[in-house]
């Protein structure tokens, strides 16, 4: 059953198609008819399912409304699922999925809750690093700054494919922003690790997980990234995130002279 956002215990028939991780006050032990009870309300939050931002069937040819279907409904909502079991009980309640990803790692010595958290987050983030008739080449700044970090645009798409094949079992493979090195970077990670447990920023991320291409592609790893990078990553998500990331990391010389 989907976590319901009312706090009630009742599924919800839209409680799929909420977005979004959510804050709400329930007051399903009040009763408005009787005096106010002390302690009535309390706050529950549980992280709903977030509905990929197009139809399940727009990513066809590359990626088929079958696998969207079970990797969506099934995989990604059974994380959801056990994240929100683990949250009744857990000390990272009412944590922002970013920062429960990030606490729970526990620098490598990770807690009960992290492959679920961490596997929300990422899937959260893989819908939106497609889109229908996307791939490609990025455009302007995006451009200009995988050049600069690559030598050029085939370079990044040689990299991200050869990290995506080498990879050993189950994981993700990531274009993402060293803040340190103030640089982008494409590294592979295994089962629900990403970029941000080293305190980096994730651009593009591509589920390497079986669920995620065998339907379509069988063992085809090759011809499913060839795909994700020529007709289905989405450069306006890139575009959006770099500009959110240079809000974190200066990319380029100050813009503001220092007194
Ligand atoms: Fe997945």
């Amino acid at each position: 059953m989907a976590p319901n956002w009312c706090g009630c215990g009742v599924a919800s028939a839209n409680s799929a198609k909420l977005s979004t991780n959510g804050l709400k006050l329930s007051s399903n032990r009040f009763n408005f008819s009787k005096p106010y009870p002390r302690r009535a309300y309390r706050v529950t939050a549980y992280y709903g399912l977030t509905t990929p931002p197009y139809e399940l069937d727009a990513l066809e040819p590359y990626m088929s409304k079958r696998t969207v279907e079970i990797h969506w409904g099934k995989h990604h909502n059974e994380h959801v699922e056990k994240l929100n079991r683990h949250l009744k009980t857990s000390a990272f309640y009412g944590h922002t999925l970013e920062e429960m990803v990030k606490a729970t790692y526990n620098n490598g010595s990770p807690l009960v809750e992290f492959n679920d958290a961490s596997s929300v987050w990422s899937h959260d983030f893989f819908w939106e690093s497609m889109q229908p008739k996307g791939g490609s080449m990025p455009t302007g700044g995006v451009l200009d700054q995988i050049e600069k970090d690559f030598g050029s645009f085939t370079n990044f798409k040689d990299e991200f494919t050869f990290a995506s094949l080498s990879l050993f079992g189950p994981g993700w493979v990531w274009l993402y922003l060293k803040r340190n090195e103030k640089k982008l970077a494409v590294a592979p990670t295994q089962n629900a690790i990403s970029p941000l447990v080293w305190g980096d920023i994730p651009i593009i991320g591509l589920d390497m997980w079986e669920h995620a291409y065998y339907l379509d592609y069988k063992d085809d790893r090759s011809a499913y990234v060839n795909n994700f990078l020529d007709h289905l990553v989405s450069w306006h998500s890139v575009m959006v995130r770099m500009m959110r990331a240079e809000a974190f990391v200066n990319l380029g010389e100050p813009k503001i002279p220092v007194a």
